[in-house]
């Protein structure tokens, strides 16, 4: 066909369409300055159809004519910003994700991870050049149609939002703003009070960083415990949470997180996320870290379980939709939220009362190194949308923070992705080594010793080096295997050289480790636990360095969730919880504590959110 002729075609088609699909009467009641300018016009359907942003994946589409018109992939001219009508576009020609999953089977589906269901958008994007989201996170070499290798920045200053005027303006009971756990709970218990919620996420995916939890979920007393006789309760619990955080803590939170855990475990068992599943975590004094009866990982499935059920029950969530400020009356009292939509631009929210389940800050290193010069340029585990919004925004109608510089590194994630290697696999056997193949710490040592030791050698980063035993006998290292992150070797000479590194070094300290093995005795580091020689077949290496992993810190919160001023004062309309908050973990969180934080506090942000007068 002639290519006028299409141009042609779509102008005049579009033309149509833009007749036919009138803004509706409920925008226009509610539209304030200015109106839906209608994005298919015919001078940008020509601009969309040729030149630049035609060599996307929408001209791939259109050139090769699988796709007639733009209304092939848009069904109006207004695009919602979670743009839920391009993918049924999408869907209706080539199914689901599920559906896509089959075609890209391989050990890294982009099709199916523990991300779970996500927009096609989020990786293939019409006008512009498409990038995988898992690239964010992992350095996979993951190649995608029409793809650009553009790094995506996702901090963004929010103050330069401060006299933004919205051009249309809404009402609802609740905003939550964020949809990590915390965000889902406390909207599951307002729906469940009767309220109407929106939920709104600025990134193109929900679940925070609450969906990366791989251990589990700390609760004391619960009948899980119980069938097991572990002696633990609320008490313990309470101790064991202020001895961790160097008794800094609020104590009137940390008593709520203990004393209501085994009630939030319950709460999960009611919307079908049994967390059955019992182990023993860093700083308590029984086994109390509760992961799904499945033995999976908590977060992926608490995300997936509260996003069916937060659906079900009638939340509005959007995605692509960041809260970029608070909205107060004359009395300071929070009323509602600004809301920057991707396609929809800035509009309003009014609501009787905002929850901030935001999360923490520690994919912004800028913010963090203001607190912890030391961890400057130092990477995280955390998604790339934690970079403190919640802070800006609550300090922004005048909340006060507490504990900002308490700020938790872990000595060991995995480079190229933020796989947080686990004690175990040392403790099962493995041996930190430098690039000078020699072991330079006690393996087991705290996990601040063991950062600093780290960042002080060559590269600021080492390998974890280990044999077959630990392999098979740690369920971890499963994931390094799949992620490709492992060298290997035949022989530790064949590792060495792989590693790049001397390999009589190498040798020698493995020597050197395993006779003191025999010995029981480590007179180099003290290393107090040895579970086995290292002698292969085979010998990995898997490379580690530090990273930002958790904000203590964040705004500061009454018993009910409301969000306290610098005065000492509620500020009314505004709850927290979860990560954005301070308060509860101290100096240093234990580990499983943060999503038992989640569940309690989403849950009574929920709650007094719902029966704000
Ligand atoms: C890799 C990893 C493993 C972990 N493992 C464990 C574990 O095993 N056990 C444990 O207890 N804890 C663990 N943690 C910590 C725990 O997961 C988090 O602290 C907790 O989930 C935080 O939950 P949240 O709901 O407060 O925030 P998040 O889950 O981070 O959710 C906040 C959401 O708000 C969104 N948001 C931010 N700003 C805005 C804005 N302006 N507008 C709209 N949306 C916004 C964010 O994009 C995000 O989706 C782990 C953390 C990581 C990173
Ligand atoms: C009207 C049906 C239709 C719609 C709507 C549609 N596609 Fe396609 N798409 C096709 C066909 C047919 C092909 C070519 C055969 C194939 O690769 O499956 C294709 C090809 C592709 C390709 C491979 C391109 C290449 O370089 O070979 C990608 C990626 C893709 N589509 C993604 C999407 C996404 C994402 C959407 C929604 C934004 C979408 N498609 C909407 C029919 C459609
Ligand atoms: C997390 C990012 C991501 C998401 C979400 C995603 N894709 Fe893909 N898609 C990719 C990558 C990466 C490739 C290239 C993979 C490959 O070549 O094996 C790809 C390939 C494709 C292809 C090329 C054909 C093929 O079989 O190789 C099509 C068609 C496609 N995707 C459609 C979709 C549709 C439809 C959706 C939504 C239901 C979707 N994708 C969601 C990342 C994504
Ligand atoms: C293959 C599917 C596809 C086709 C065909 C397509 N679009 Fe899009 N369009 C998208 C997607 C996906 C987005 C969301 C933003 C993005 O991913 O780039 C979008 C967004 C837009 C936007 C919002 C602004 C922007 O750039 O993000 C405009 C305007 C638009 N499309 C116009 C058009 C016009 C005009 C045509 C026809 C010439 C067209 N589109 C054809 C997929 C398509
Ligand atoms: C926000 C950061 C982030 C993004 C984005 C991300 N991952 Fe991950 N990925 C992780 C973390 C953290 C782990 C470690 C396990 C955990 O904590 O869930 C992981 C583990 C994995 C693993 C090892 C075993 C497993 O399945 O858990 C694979 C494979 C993987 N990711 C693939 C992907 C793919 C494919 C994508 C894109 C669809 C993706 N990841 C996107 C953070 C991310």
């Amino acid at each position: 066909m002639n290519k006028k002729l299409i141009v042609l075609g779509v102008i005049v088609l579009t033309l149509i369409i833009t007749m036919a699909v009138a803004p509706s009467k409920e925008m226009t009641a509610v539209a304030a300055p200015a109106a839906e300018k209608s994005v298919f016009d015919a001078k940008t359907a020509n601009s969309y159809a040729k030149g630049k942003k035609a060599a996307y994946l929408s001209g791939i589409h259109m050139k090769a004519g699988t796709v007639e018109n733009c209304e092939g992939c848009h069904s109006s001219s207004v695009i919602d910003d979670s743009e839920k009508d391009i993918n049924a576009k999408c869907e209706s020609c080539h199914g689901s994700l599920a559906d896509m999953a089959k075609t890209t089977e391989g050990e890294v589906n982009p099709h199916s991870s523990h991300l779970g269901t996500m927009n096609c958008t989020t990786c293939h994007t019409g006008h512009t050049p498409s990038k995988s989201y898992c690239l964010n996170c992992h350095e996979f070499d993951m190649n995608i149609s029409a793809g650009g290798k553009v790094k995506t920045e996702w901090y963004e200053d929010l103050s330069k939002y401060a006299n933004a005027k919205p051009v249309r303006v809404e009402k609802t009971d609740i905003v939550v703003v964020g949809t990590g756990a915390t965000g889902f709970t406390a909207a599951i218990t307002a729906l469940s009070k009767g309220k109407k919620v929106i939920m709104l996420e600025k990134m193109p995916i929900v679940g925070g960083n609450s969906q990366l939890a791989a251990g589990g979920m700390n609760a004391a007393g619960t009948r899980f415990q119980k069938a097991k006789k572990i002696p633990d309760n609320a008490d313990v619990m309470f101790n064991d949470t202020m001895k961790g955080g160097k008794n800094i803590n609020n104590p009137d939170l940390v008593r709520i997180l203990a004393d209501q855990s085994s009630k939030s475990i319950e709460w999960l068992a009611s919307i079908n996320a049994e967390l059955g599943f019992i182990a023993m975590g860093g700083g308590a004094t029984y086994p109390r870290f509760h992961g799904p009866t499945s033995g999976d990982f908590v977060g992926p499935f608490l995300s997936a379980k509260l996003r069916e059920r937060v659906v079900r029950d009638g939340a509005d969530v959007r995605v692509n939709s960041k809260v970029v400020k608070l909205v107060t009356n004359a009395q300071g009292d929070v009323t509602g939220v600004l809301v920057k939509g991707k396609h929809s631009g800035i509009y309003q929210i009014d609501a009787k009362a905002v929850i901030l389940a935001s999360g923490g800050f520690g994919a912004n290193n800028k913010l963090v190194a203001s607190y912890r010069p030391d961890a400057k340029g130092v990477q995280t585990s955390n998604q790339p949308g934690t970079q403190g919004d919640g802070i800006v925004l609550g300090t922004s109608v005048g909340a006060a923070t507490v504990d900002m510089k308490e700020i938790q590194l872990n000595p060991t994630m995995l480079v190229g992705s933020p796989v947080i290697v686990s004690e175990i696999v040392r403790g099962a056997g493995g041996i930190f080594v430098n690039r000078d193949g020699k072991r330079f710490i006690s393996e087991l040592t705290t996990r601040d010793v063991t950062t600093a030791a780290i960042r002080k050698q060559k590269g600021a980063s080492c390998f974890i080096v280990f044999d077959d035993t630990v392999r098979k006998n740690v369920k971890q290292t499963g994931a390094f295997f799949q992620l490709g992150k492992v060298k290997q070797g035949k022989s530790l000479d064949e590792l060495a050289k792989e590693l790049s590194i001397p390999a009589d070094a190498l040798k020698a300290t493995v020597a050197r480790f395993n006779t003191m093995v025999e010995k029981g005795k480590d007179e180099d580091f003290g290393r107090h636990n040895f579970a086995q020689k290292i002698q292969g077949p085979n010998f990995y290496a898997i490379e580690v360095k530090p990273a930002i992993h958790y904000c203590m810190g964040g705004l500061k919160i009454d018993e009910k969730a409301r969000v306290i001023n610098t005065s000492g004062k509620v500020i009314k309309g505004l709850y927290a919880g979860g990560e954005v908050t301070g308060g509860v973990h101290g100096a240093n969180r234990l580990g499983g504590n943060s999503i038992s934080e989640t569940i309690t506090f989403g849950r009574i942000a929920g709650e007094q959110a719902a029966s704000l007068k």
